[in-house]
């Protein structure tokens, strides 16, 4: 069983990124720009947004961080992306999810200009991905095709199982997992709260990617020996022992698993790192105008 060491590739990442920033700066280009806006105080959303403003700065990127009260109108927070939509020095923004229930999420991720949309979350850059054609890459499933690609792992012709549906995780990552491309050629099997013998489809599997947010959903007796295990789950579960009060929890009974497989990411320190990792690839993508003219 080998370890997927995603925190250690992303600090690969990272460096490779600043080396091509500083190559940008000394030919007198511009240096990228991320801006995020946080809604409210979730959380977890202090958390991811922390740890994106701190890898703009080891990647030597620019960062401004907009934060808003949870009452701020979805008037409001739209001619805030408005401006930024229309602010040349500004490369690529995102708006933190989730969004406090009077804002409608789908009306403030279409309002983004997908040239900026950093996050890949709008129709157009989704719509891309799902016929082939350049975009911004969903994060999270880019990062994981980013360890598949760097742990050399098979994936052409092999039967992938991913657990979960999300707009964010499950769908874009199918969509990678099938394309014409390596990382990719896969056979691709996409389970919900709806599947029937979930279990039978996961023994099936070569790779099983694991994004529902159940913690310990996937078991030793739903994976075939040498699978690839992928974790994407990070459930906060109380923890009195530590100073948080929590801890992260995946989605893969990760002790009794692990010995069975031939590569597994662990939680924390697999998906996580790559996840942000990714956004600092499209902000230097959309800095570089390489996808969007
Ligand atoms: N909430 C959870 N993950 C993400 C993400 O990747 N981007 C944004 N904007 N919000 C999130």
């Amino acid at each position: 069983m080998q370890l997927i060491d995603g925190k250690a590739v992303a600090a690969q990442i990272k460096s490779e990124i600043a080396a091509e920033v500083k190559g940008i700066m000394a030919g007198g280009g511009k240096r990228p720009h991320l801006v995020a806006i946080l809604v409210g105080h979730d959380g977890g959303s202090e958390t991811y947004v922390a740890n994106k403003v701190k890898a703009c700065e080891e990647c030597g990127f620019k960062s401004t961080l907009i934060r808003y009260e949870a009452d701020i109108t979805e008037e409001q927070l739209l001619a805030k992306v408005d401006e930024l939509n229309n602010d040349a020095d500004v490369d690529g923004f995102i708006v933190q999810l989730p969004l406090p229930k009077h804002i409608d999420e789908q009306k403030v991720t279409e309002a983004i200009d997908y040239r900026k949309d950093v996050d890949g979350f709008h129709p157009v850059n989704v719509g891309r991905l799902s016929i082939g054609l350049p975009c911004f890459l969903s994060a999270t499933p880019n990062g994981i095709m980013e360890l598949l690609r760097r742990y050399n792992i098979d994936t052409k012709g092999k039967k992938c199982v991913v657990l979960g549906r999300s707009n964010i995780v499950g769908k874009p990552m199918a969509s990678l997992m099938m394309q014409k491309s390596l990382p990719g050629d896969a056979t691709v099997t996409v389970c919900h709260s709806h599947t029937q013998n979930i279990t039978e489809e996961c023994l099936q599997a070569d790779i099983i990617i694991a994004a529902l947010g159940q913690p310990h959903f996937l078991k030793a007796e739903m994976v075939k020996e040498g699978a690839v295990v992928i974790d994407v789950g990070t459930t906060r579960v109380p923890d009195a022992t530590r100073k948080s009060g929590f801890r992260l929890c995946g989605d893969v009974d990760f002790e009794n698993v692990a010995p069975k497989c031939s590569f597994i990411t662990p939680v924390p320190g697999g998906v996580g790192p790559m996840t942000i990792v990714s956004l600092m690839k499209n902000t230097l993508l959309a800095g570089k105008h390489e996808i969007y003219k």
